[in-house]
């Protein structure tokens, strides 16, 4: 840590600084292991931010085959683990367009709670009261001041960094390991591309 980012608020359980799409790729995969059926994860940041990537890995962490794309349309999508793994199911929403209140209400999320992790982007304000275990995870891609006013984030092209914190919203969380963990993701990940670069 430079520290140069500016202070971590008090409330913030972990803040950690991705470099590109695929470290928040790693970093949802490391956060797998320190969830549970009954968690509910609340995605926060702008079009682009890293959300539905930053899921992705989630999935891959969990073991779920089928590939996690942005629910934008559907609205909510559910991927089973590997049978067997013994993992919760990955419940997938995107709550852009919905309202909060009978909207979301319609998608019965509690009762998708008793054996899945549900995971909602732009949940904000509208799913926390639905679980008493929530997790609330920031994403930020500090180069948004580089975005043309006609733009959005999603505009910026290519690897950039991506501040995410971890803020407990209910329950009790405790992430201590999971940097940790996400580094020796990381670790691994540069390993194996050193290891396909030698082997040209
Ligand atoms: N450090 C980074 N972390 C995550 N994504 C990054 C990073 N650097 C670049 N990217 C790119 O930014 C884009 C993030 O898109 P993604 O769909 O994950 O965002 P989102 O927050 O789900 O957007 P939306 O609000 O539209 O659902 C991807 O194209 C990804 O490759
Ligand atoms: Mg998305």
């Amino acid at each position: 840590m430079t520290g140069d980012t500016g202070k971590p608020q008090a409330s913030a359980l972990e803040n950690i600084e991705t470099k590109s799409a695929e470290e928040t790729r790693l970093l949802g995969q490391a956060l797998a292991e320190f969830l549970d059926a009954g968690d509910l994860v609340i995605l926060e940041g702008e079009l682009g931010a890293g959300k539905t990537t930053f899921t992705q890995g989630l999935g891959a962490g969990l073991g779920v085959k089928q590939r996690v794309t942005s629910p934008t349309f559907i609205i909510a999508r559910t991927h089973r683990a590997e049978s067997g793994s013994g993992k919760p199911q990955l419940v997938h929403v995107d709550a852009y367009r919905l309202e909060g209140g009978d909207d979301v209400d319609a998608l019965d999320l509690e009762s998708a709670l008793e054996n899945s992790i549900v995971v909602v982007e732009w949940g904000r304000g509208k799913v926390e009261d639905l679980s008493a275990h929530t997790l609330l995870i920031e994403l930020k891609r500090p180069q948004t001041e580089e975005i043309p006013v006609t733009g959005t984030i999603a505009d910026i092209p290519g690897d950039t960094n991506c501040m995410a914190t971890f803020r407990s919203v209910s329950g009790n969380w405790n992430l201590s390991g999971v940097k940790e963990a996400w580094q020796s993701l990381v670790a691994a990940a540069n390993a194996a591309v050193e290891t396909d670069d030698t082997e040209e």
